[in-house]
C-alpha cells in the first residue's frame, strides 16, 4: 500500500459526522467567497483535502465549451500556495475529464489500466473519480480525483463529490447572477446619465429656440413700428423744415419740436438696426484706426481718459459697415465706461478666430462656421446680474435712471452684428465686471475695398 493510500481513509460515508460537518461548514463559507478562482482553490484545498481524498484537481471550462484548464489543485499537483505543477489544458471530449464535460455525467473508474481514454498526469493512477459542475447543462468546471490503487472510489465518494459539485454550481450561478445584475445596474446608471444629459441638452436647445423665436417676434414688431414711424417722422421733419424756413426770429416751440423729432429719428434708426432693417454698406476695414477714432470721441466727451486696449499682430481686416460699427462700439464702450469702477477699468481685446460649425453654433445659434475677428469689451464694474442677462438685448430694456439710458444700445448692436453676419453675446465673466464679445466676419481676399449695399430684412 502506497503512502497516499495509507493517508486516504477509504469508505467515508456521507452520513459520517465529520463529513457532514465539513460539508456544512463548506456551504456556509462559500457564501462569502466572491469569485470563482477563490472558490475553486477553497474547494480543492479545504474541502476535498479534508474529506479524505488523496488528491484533487479542478478544471475550469471556457465559456465556448471547448477546453478545460487546470485552475486549482490539492495533492501532488499543488506543491505550495496557489501553484499548480504543469497546469494542463484538455479539450472537451478528450480523456476522462473531457468526456465527463461532454456527457455532463459523473464517472468512477475502478481500474485505469483498462481505460483507453486515460491521460496520465504527474504520476499514473489506477482509480479515478470525475464529477462535472454545471449550471443548467452548461459545464463550468470538472472536479477530478485520482488514486494509485484500483477500486479506490465507491458510492460514498461519488455522493460526496456530487454534493460538493452541486454546491459549487449553486454558488457560481449566484456569482454570475450578481455580475449580471451589477451589469444591468451599471447599464441602468449609464442610461440614466445619458438620458439626463439628453434632457439637459434638449432643454438648452428649447430655451435657445424659444429665445430666438422671441427675438424674431420682437424684431418683426419693432421693424414694422420703426418703418411706420420713419414715414411719419419724415412728414413731421419736412413740415418742421418748412415752418423753420418761414420763421424770421427764434421760436422756442419750434426748437423743442425739432429736438424731439431728431431724437425720435435716432430711436427709430436704432429700432431699424435691431430689426436688421438698416441700410448697411459693408467695406473692408482695419479695426485699429476705427477703434482709435471711437475712443477719441468718448475721451472728448468724458472725464475718464483711459482705455486699455491691446494691438494684436496681423489682426484680420473685417467686412462691415463703418458707420454702423462706430455706433455699436460707441454704445458698448459707453456701457462699459458707465459701469467701470476704476478709471482704467475698461479693457478692449482683439482676437483672430476660426470657428467650425459646432463652435459657431455654441456661440450663437445663428452664427456660421468661418473666420472672425472677436472684439471683447470687459469692465471692472458690478457685472450683469444673471436674472437680467436674457433681457439686456431687448429694445428699451434699461436699468439706468430715466433720461440716462434709452435701452437701445445693446439691441441695436445685436441687430447690427447679426445683419453683418457676425454675432454679439455675453463673454465669459471671469472678472467681477461685465464682458461683451462681438464677432465680425473676416474680409475675404476677394472682398476688395468697394462699396456693396446690404439691405436685408431677415
Ligand atoms: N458693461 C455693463 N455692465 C453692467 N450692465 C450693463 C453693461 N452693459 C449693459 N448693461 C445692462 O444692459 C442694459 C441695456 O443696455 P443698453 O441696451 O446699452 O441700454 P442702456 O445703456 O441705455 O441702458 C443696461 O441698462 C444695463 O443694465
Ligand atoms: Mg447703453
Amino acid at each position: 500500500m502506497s503512502t497516499l493510500t495509507a493517508a486516504y481513509q477509504k469508505r467515508v460515508p456521507l452520513s459520517d459526522a465529520r463529513t457532514l460537518h465539513t460539508l456544512n461548514e463548506f456551504a456556509v463559507n462559500i457564501m462569502s467567497i466572491r469569485n470563482t478562482s477563490d472558490l475553486f482553490w477553497y474547494v480543492a484545498q479545504n474541502v476535498v483535502g479534508r474529506l479524505g481524498f488523496p488528491d484533487c484537481v479542478i478544471y475550469e471550462a471556457d465559456p465556448t465549451q471547448q477546453n478545460l484548464t487546470q485552475v486549482a489543485a490539492w495533492g501532488e499537483k499543488n506543491p505550495f500556495g496557489r501553484t499548480i505543477l504543469n497546469p494542463m489544458v484538455i479539450p472537451f471530449g478528450k480523456g476522462i475529464t473531457g468526456r465527463v464535460a461532454v456527457q455532463c455525467e459523473p464517472v468512477v473508474i475502478n481500474d485505469l489500466d483498462y481505460e483507453a481514454d486515460y491521460i496520465s498526469d504527474t504520476a499514473p493512477a489506477r482509480s479515478e473519480i470525475c464529477v462535472p459542475v454545471h449550471i443548467q447543462g452548461r459545464i463550468v468546471a470538472v472536479i477530478d480525483s485520482e488514486h494509485p490503487d484500483d477500486n479506490a472510489f465507491g458510492a460514498s465518494e461519488l455522493e460526496i463529490m456530487s454534493t460538493v459539485a452541486a454546491m459549487i454550481s449553486a454558488r457560481i450561478a449566484l456569482l454570475e447572477e450578481v455580475e449580471r445584475s451589477n451589469g444591468r445596474y451599471n447599464d441602468l446608471v449609464q442610461s440614466h446619465v445619458q438620458l439626463s444629459q439628453e434632457i439637459d441638452t434638449r432643454k438648452a436647445v428649447e430655451a435657445e429656440l424659444h429665445e430666438a423665436r422671441r427675438m424674431e417676434t420682437i424684431g418683426q414688431l419693432a421693424g414694422g413700428v420703426a418703418h411706420a414711424f420713419n414715414n411719419l417722422l419724415t412728414v413731421i421733419g419736412g413740415n418742421l423744415e418748412l415752418l423753420e424756413l418761414e420763421q424770421t426770429g427764434p421760436n422756442a416751440s419750434l426748437t423743442d419740436a425739432r429736438i424731439a423729432s431728431d431724437r425720435a429719428s435716432a430711436l427709430v434708426q436704432n429700432l431699424l438696426s435691431f430689426a436688421q432693417c438698416r441700410q448697411l454698406k459693408p467695406k473692408r476695414l482695419q479695426l485699429f484706426p476705427l477703434i482709435e477714432t471711437v475712443l477719441g470721441q468718448i475721451e472728448k466727451s468724458s472725464t475718464r481718459k483711459s482705455f486699455d486696449w491691446e494691438h494684436i499682430d496681423a489682426c484680420w481686416p473685417v467686412w462691415v459697415d463703418r458707420n454702423g460699427l462706430e455706433l455699436v462700439l460707441l454704445n458698448l464702450l459707453t456701457n462699459a465706461h458707465d459701469a467701470a469702477h476704476s478709471p482704467d477699468g475698461v479693457q478692449i481685446a482683439f482676437q483672430n478666430i476660426s470657428l467650425n460649425e459646432m463652435e459657431a453654433v455654441t456661440i450663437a445659434p445663428y452664427l456660421k462656421a468661418g473666420d472672425y475677428v472677436g472684439i471683447t469689451i470687459a469692465d471692472d464694474g458690478p457685472g450683469i446680474p444673471e436674472e437680467i442677462q436674457n433681457r439686456i438685448f431687448d429694445p428699451f430694456f434699461s436699468t439706468k435712471k430715466t433720461g440716462l439710458g434709452s435701452g437701445m444700445g445693446l439691441s441695436m448692436a445685436l441687430g447690427f452684428a447679426r445683419q453683418s453676419d457676425g454675432a454679439l453675446c455675453l463673454g465669459s465673466q471671469t472678472t467681477s465686471g461685465a464682458c461683451l464679445k462681438m464677432y465680425l466676419p473676416r474680409a475675404l481676399p476677394q472682398q476688395a475695398d468697394t462699396d456693396t449695399l446690404s439691405f436685408v430684412n431677415r
